[in-house]
């Protein structure tokens, strides 16, 4: 039976779910990209070459698959075109395998300035990335938005402040002829196996996350079924990406991040060796223990089927590894993830330690092989989520994937 596959983020974005996505790819016909827009930064390492892409789905590295950019979607259209050029200039063919939903919104130059600025007016600035993000959703839900069916309606493109028509002119032929209804495809499509890939993470979805430290998209699985214009019982099976530390870019609560004073040694080496910049705005990304608090929460907001985990391989030379298992809040300790940002402001995490294995595990072929103690850290983990880790990956590249249980198997 073919399935419906959803990846997603179960921390706060940049868990690796492009390498994952790329990973799957290969068994989907399909990959749909649910949420989110040129924020975001997905990195994928074929051999010798690197990719980065921000709003085309991953799967468009393999020559056969369609992609397609779903309704939850935030569309920047410099952005997009200046990906597909990329991807053209590097040999990959694009025609025909490129759809976008015809209810996903488009993004306008001036809501790019709009949100800068905004951010930088904040008191407490949320450290966007600059793309217009925030602006293009809060123009959706005023009910002010652009999306792409509205290009083939002429009044509402009259309507159009002369500025946004002309920026939109040279790209309007091409947005139309990419422009698909999805749930009609969808229907269409049903005997497909079809990859639903997410955008950021658990914790960065405007209703789940850190709020306000939150971007403004649906990252959670129910993104998904709205963003793929599917339904919910359509979905087969979640799978969360979480990396076997933490990270996190921009501003906002971070209970287990690395504490500057003592453990900054430990911080340039995670973040050095994990390369922990960001794709998107090359910022430096904060880095702390994995919050296995936070981490239960992902899995039981968004029903995660199974875990993937990813980055193992960083921690491959330390002596002892420690992980956050339950928050000191005041004086009380909570195993519960709060929405009160105050709250995780206060919170002091409570690390178990764990023994390291001290040997590299990018040469592991299957689980069977890994060091005793790396299996102890992630049955541990697995045990604390109750949620299977289905898949390790331990290096860039496609081959350094150990997969435990096949994601296309319920
Ligand atoms: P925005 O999505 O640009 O509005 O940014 C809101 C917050 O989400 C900021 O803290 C960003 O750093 C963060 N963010 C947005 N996209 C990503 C991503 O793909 N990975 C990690 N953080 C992200
Ligand atoms: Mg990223």
């Amino acid at each position: 039976m073919p399935m419906n596959v959803v990846v997603m983020g179960a921390q706060w974005g940049d868990e690796g779910k492009g390498k994952i996505v790329d990973y799957l790819a290969n068994e989907a016909q399909i990959i749909v990209r649910f949420a989110g827009g040129a924020n975001a930064g997905h990195t994928i390492v074929i051999g010798q070459e690197q990719y980065a892409l921000h709003l085309i789905p991953s799967g468009i590295l393999y020559p056969d698959k369609m992609v397609i950019l779903g309704a939850g979607m935030v569309i920047d259209p410099v952005a997009l075109f200046s990906e597909l050029k990329m991807l053209r200039d590097r040999g990959i063919d694009t025609t025909g395998r490129v759809f976008i939903s015809d209810r996903a919104h488009l993004v306008l130059p001036r809501y790019i300035q709009i949100d800068k600025d905004r951010d930088l007016a904040r008191k407490k600035p949320i450290g966007t990335t600059g793309r217009g993000i925030g602006i293009t959703y809060s123009m959706k839900s005023d009910r002010d938005g652009i999306r792409i069916a509205d290009l083939e309606w002429k009044e509402k493109m009259e309507e159009l402040e002369p500025a946004d028509r002309n920026f939109l002119a040279p790209y309007v032929e091409q947005l139309k002829g990419m422009s698909i209804d999805l749930s009609a495809y969808m229907v269409h499509h049903k005997n497909a196996q079809i990859l639903f890939e997410g955008a950021q993470g658990a914790l960065l979805d405007l209703d789940l996350g850190t709020y306000p430290y939150v971007s403004s998209g649906m990252s959670s699985a129910a993104g998904a079924a709205i963003g793929g214009c599917i339904g919910p019982r359509r979905l087969d099976k979640v799978l969360g990406v979480f990396k076997a530390y933490s990270t996190r870019v921009g501003n906002g609560p971070f209970p287990s991040e690395f504490d500057p004073d003592s453990e900054d040694e430990l911080c340039r080496f995670v973040r050095e060796t994990g390369r922990e910049y960001g794709v998107t705005t090359g910022r430096p990304r904060r880095c702390g223990y994995l919050d296995l608090v936070a981490l239960r929460y992902a899995c039981l907001t968004n029903s995660i089927d199974s875990l993937v985990m990813t980055h193992l391989d960083v921690y491959d030379t330390l002596d002892e590894i420690k992980a956050c298992i339950a928050y000191r809040i005041d004086d009380r300790m909570d195993e519960n993830f709060p929405a009160s940002v105050e709250a995780l402001n206060k919170a002091v995490p409570v690390l178990r330690s764990f023994t390291g294995w001290k040997k590299s595990l990018a040469n592991a072929l299957t689980y069977d092989e890994f060091p005793t103690s790396a299996m102890e850290y992630i049955e541990f983990i697995e045990r604390f989520c109750e949620t299977p880790i289905d898949i390790v990956s331990v290096g860039y590249d496609r081959k350094e994937t150990i997969i435990r249980k096949s994601p296309w198997a319920k």
